[in-house]
């Protein structure tokens, strides 16, 4: 079953032909990485992918079924959440806070001890050796990464079974997506 499957990608800003047909698949549970020097149009497939970028041509399908992904809502009603390059953090709030900041329901009630309960229990599951109340602002680089990708593993499709998560390197150099 391919989770994914992206057919003649075409992405272009002005002159600059960024995504030129790539076609790509992702199976269920597979793990992909895009390597590739800067500039060649990593960010720009998963930016497609995860609704922030249209693309001029090409296909979508997910699970296969074609998918209309006009933006990250729609991403994420299809599962597939975002690990930013550059990160989304709040600096002056807490790793939990930034976890739970927008996913909760029940409007400004929020219920801390149940959302510190999954977050505990979802970062335990991933090795994780992190301080919920500890300020984004004062986490390493390596930190502030695990807490995007609490973010988003916690945030995307709760109710779908195949889940798809994308990501760039975080010093935005290497080039790793
Ligand atoms: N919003 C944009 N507006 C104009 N040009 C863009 C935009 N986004 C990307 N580009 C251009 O598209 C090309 C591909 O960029 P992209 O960011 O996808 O590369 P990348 O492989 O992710 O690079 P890096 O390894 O530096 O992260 C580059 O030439 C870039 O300048
Ligand atoms: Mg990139």
């Amino acid at each position: 079953m391919d989770a994914i499957r992206m057919v003649g990608i075409v992405k272009c800003f002005g002159p600059v032909r960024a995504n030129d047909g790539i076609d790509f698949t992702v199976r269920r549970q597979e793990i992909h990485c895009l390597l590739g020097e800067n500039g060649t149009g990593k960010s720009t497939l998963m930016n497609i992918l995860f609704g922030l970028y249209h693309p001029d041509a090409g296909e979508i399908y997910i699970n296969e079924e074609k998918a209309a992904i006009a933006n990250p809502n729609d991403a994420y009603l299809l599962g597939i959440g975002m690990v930013h390059q550059h990160f989304m953090l709040v600096n002056q709030l807490t790793v939990l806070e930034n976890i739970i900041l927008g996913k909760e329901s029940g409007g400004l009630l929020l219920n801390r001890r149940e959302s510190r309960r999954k977050v505990e229990e979802l970062s335990q599951r991933f090795g994780f050796k992190i301080d919920l109340d500890e300020k984004v602002a004062n986490l390493s680089v390596g930190m502030k990464q695990r807490v995007e990708i609490l973010k988003t593993v916690q945030g995307s499709g709760h109710h779908h079974s195949g889940r798809t998560h994308c990501g760039s390197d975080p010093a935005g150099g290497g080039g790793a997506v």
